[in-house]
């Protein structure tokens, strides 16, 4: 397959992306949580590569975020750093790591910058992350925001379920969208949003928006990764759109070498190193039959 350049080959940036938004343009942001994953998805062109808490379902198995530790995301945002070069790459916030104080963000924080070579840091909340928010872009770390559903509340909220849904709501995540901008955020993702509201936050505010599951009006379109290319188990949400059906494509290649394992099919003489001809000889085997060592 060749590799798919971008239109825009430059480095991603936090600023640039306003840029991009004055601009009209479209980007793209994924996540990925490994090497060769962070090098497929950036050799394509992908703008934002996202080291999400989604680790903690799609590839650690916990069944949501909420036991996501820094150390697992600072162990896969350096794995995907080494594969990235143009994406602006970003660390997720766990659960538990800005929750007790804003010195211990700001330490959180620069362990996935300093470290993880992370080039910003996500955090969920809206209003009530304003001071934090504003705290980090003191200390030079970009912030990415996070409002609407926010998978790291699933105890309080019980479900993931459609967030502003109702007027008092949708009002509640606009002034979210609004103090995270004022506070210094670069973007902000909107998740599981109506689209009538995430078009009123894109259209009300400076930096990108980021929509998953909020319609087509936002700046910058995320999906998790092995969502996108059907690696992921159980009922997918209705915002996903499969384009690969790879659980399916590694099943039959795993399932076929197994079964050529079995009948003897793998590996063939090609697959495998043959004796040099005179080493053969030095050892008196006969390289046209079995292999047998004569005794000496
Ligand atoms: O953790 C994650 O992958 C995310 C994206 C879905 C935005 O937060």
């Amino acid at each position: 397959m060749p590799y798919l350049k971008p239109e825009r080959p430059e480095k991603v940036s936090a600023p640039s992306l306003r840029a991009s938004k004055e601009r009209g343009e479209r980007l793209v942001c994924l996540t990925a949580y490994d090497y060769p994953t962070a090098r497929i998805v950036d050799e394509a062109g992908i703008d934002i590569i996202l080291v999400g808490d989604s680790l903690g379902n799609v590839v650690l198995g916990y069944g949501n975020t909420v036991p996501v530790t820094l150390e697992e995301i600072l162990v896969h945002v350096k794995a995907v750093r080494r594969g990235v070069q143009r994406a602006l790459l970003v660390a997720d916030m766990p659960y538990g790591s800005f929750h007790t104080g804003a010195d211990d963000t700001v330490r959180a924080a620069l362990r996935l910058v300093k470290e993880g070579e992370a080039e910003a840091v996500k955090l969920e909340g809206g209003q009530k992350r304003v001071k934090l928010v504003r705290r980090l872009v003191n200390e030079e770390i970009s912030v990415m925001g996070h409002i609407g559903l926010t998978p790291q509340s699933i105890n309080q909220l019980g479900a993931y379920r459609v967030q502003g849904k109702t007027a008092d709501a949708a009002r509640q995540l606009l002034d979210d969208a609004y103090a995270l901008e004022a506070a210094g955020a670069f973007s902000i993702v909107l998740e599981l949003v109506p689209r009538e509201i995430a078009q009123m936050i894109t259209e009300s505010i400076k930096i990108p928006t980021i929509g998953i599951g909020a319609g087509v009006h936002c700046d910058i379109q995320v999906l998790v990764f092995h969502d996108l290319v059907g690696m992921a188990f159980g009922k997918l949400p209705r915002f996903v759109r499969e384009y690969a059906n790879l659980r399916e494509t590694i099943t039959d290649a795993v399932t076929r070498w197994a079964e050529d394992v079995r009948s003897g099919n793998y590996p063939a003489n090609e697959e495998s190193y043959g004796l040099p001809a005179e080493a053969a000889e030095e050892l008196k085997i006969d390289l046209s039959k079995n292999a047998k060592l004569k005794p000496s």
